[in-house]
């Protein structure tokens, strides 16, 4: 291209882009398609390698909170199907699956890789259609996700003895699954993947608002050809996931979720010497310093706190900004805050879905109204939200201080706090002064600081220069009320083993 036409190319862009206003751009609608997925009337429970009916006779239903349309009847497992489920995993454990040789057990945790990956569309629509989150979150990160922790710990299955030198890693026995809905599938492969490699059989127990995928995969792990048993679903409310954790023959629990159910599984099993790993709520700082790239910045708080609507554990919800910059940050933030597509999950162009239930948006709102009473100064974009289903607008709170019960409480919702600050103390010490510690985040140029804040913070993941960045191979797990275990890489390993004395 000559330098003359080049020149006449870059005018007519400018004009281009002085006749459209950059926030009035609209993007025609992207859905994703529905035809290619299969969601049955009804599900069943999954026990000992079949669909087998719930004992309670009774069905819940799973919605779209998107719609408020009613997606599928559920099973609702009581004691005696979750007593069942723990018997078919304990049978399998004796009878099967212990006794397998570990590359074995590595070729059915390959399979069921690949065939997450194969059907990756579907599972990431059906994820989309019952949690509410953005399709191009569910097709980019929780289902190759959910495939790589597969991969990941397929790879470990016969390779323990080099996880755990000079030492015999042996499995625990029957480990009972508990996970929530903010990532349904993703959740029950962190779960699942390092149980089963390590010689362990599961019974898992899906939130009930998107037991879906989880059903779904159980379907793909009944082709896969596993055997009977070594991977239980049982579908239902808190009540069954009371009766799991209180089976006397569960050796393991595993739990994602609220604070208070955490802070209730650990009374409920002390002294049963079963084995526990809770991973709970969170509350973390994302700390920007006038050396950090802004721009760079603005786009990991956005990605921080509304990604997935804020209904992630680790969400950057409290945001400081050193003080030299922070009006800066402030504008071009409130600046990409107008650009965000708040709407239907299933478009491609869609940034924030929907509130995964009417409970957790009451609950969003309940805070939303708490923070203008506390005193704070509110900023929402005003773009429309759909008429149906559950949407709340991304929200900034500015003007917050420490003692603001919306600075100290999780929210689990696009709320985002700002605060400012002057130095690395005055930062480190406001950003752990909260009962949680789950994850942090760290924008500067310097590498010196990065350190410096990774090792003060009492969190247990700290990002720099990059938000909610995961991966099989890395450890993740918290402080404090935010639980303790990790889950992810060779740590994930540990909760689920032990050594001869
Ligand atoms: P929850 O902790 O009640 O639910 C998580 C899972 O635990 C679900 O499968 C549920 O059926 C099960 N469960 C509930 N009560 C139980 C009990 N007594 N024994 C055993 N299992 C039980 O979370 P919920 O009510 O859905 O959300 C409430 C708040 O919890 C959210 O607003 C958010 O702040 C937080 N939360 C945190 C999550 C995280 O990833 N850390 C995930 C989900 C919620
Ligand atoms: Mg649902």
């Amino acid at each position: 291209m000559s330098i003359q036409s080049k020149k006449s190319t870059d005018k007519k862009v400018k004009a281009t882009k002085k006749s459209i206003p950059a926030f009035e751009w609209k993007y025609a609608p992207a859905p994703e398609s529905t035809d290619h997925i299969d969601i049955k009337p009804q599900y069943e429970l999954f026990i000992g390698g079949k669909f087998v009916k719930p004992a309670t006779s009774e069905y819940f239903e799973t919605t779209n909170p998107a719609n408020n349309k009613v997606l599928s009847s559920i099973a609702k497992a009581g004691a005696s199907d979750v007593d069942k489920a723990v018997k078919a995993a304990r049978k399998a454990y004796a009878q099967s699956w212990q006794k397998m040789p570990a590359r074995e057990r590595g070729k059915y945790l390959y399979r069921i890789a690949r065939l997450i990956q194969e059907r990756a569309r579907e599972f990431a629509v059906i994820e989309t259609l019952d949690g509410g989150k953005p399709i191009r979150e569910s097709r980019d990160i929780d289902i190759p996700l959910a495939a790589n922790h597969f991969f990941y710990y397929a790879g470990w299955a016969d390779k323990l003895p080099y996880a755990f030198p000079n030492r015999k890693p042996m499995p625990l026995g029957v480990a009972g699954q508990i996970i929530p809905w903010n990532f349904p599938l993703l959740m029950a492969a962190w779960k699942i993947a390092p149980a089963l490699a390590t010689g362990n059989t599961v019974v898992l127990k899906p939130a009930e608002t998107t037991p879906l995928t989880a059903l779904k995969l159980a379907e793909l792990i009944q082709e896969a050809g596993l055997p009977e048993g070594v991977v239980n679903v049982v579908t239902g409310f808190g009540d069954t996931g009371a009766a799991l954790v209180n089976h006397a023959s569960v050796d393991k629990i595993a739990f994602t979720g609220s604070t208070p159910v955490g802070k209730y599984i650990q009374k409920a099993i002390a002294g049963t010497g079963k084995k526990v790993t809770l991973e709970l709520g969170g509350k973390a700082a994302n700390i920007i310093f006038d050396d950090a790239p802004i721009d760079q910045a603005v786009e990991g708080i956005v990605n921080g706190i509304f990604f997935n609507q804020g209904h992630v554990c680790c969400a950057g919800s409290r945001l400081f900004v050193q003080e030299n910059i922070a009006s800066t940050v402030i504008a071009k933030l409130k600046r990409r805050m107008k650009t965000l597509v708040v709407g239907d999950p299933m478009d491609k162009n869609t940034d924030i879905g929907a509130i995964n239930s009417a409970a957790q948006l009451k609950k969003i709102q309940h805070y939303i109204q708490l923070g203008q009473q506390e005193g704070a100064e509110i900023y929402q974009t005003d773009q429309a939200l759909p008429d149906k289903g559950l949407f709340c607008k991304p929200t900034l709170f500015l003007g917050t201080s420490q003692s603001h019960r919306i600075v100290q409480e999780e929210i689990f919702g696009p709320v985002l706090t700002i605060q400012t600050f002057r130095t690395i103390e005055e930062v480190i010490e406001k950003a752990n002064n909260i009962p949680y510690g789950l994850s942090a985040g760290v924008w500067t140029d310097k590498g010196s600081k990065i350190f410096n804040l990774s090792n003060r913070l009492r969190a247990g993941v700290v990002w720099a220069n990059t938000y909610n960045k995961f991966d099989p191979a890395s450890p993740f797990g918290g402080y404090k009320e935010s639980g303790f275990g990790r889950e992810g890489g060779l740590h994930g390993l540990y909760p689920y083993v032990q050594f001869e004395h």
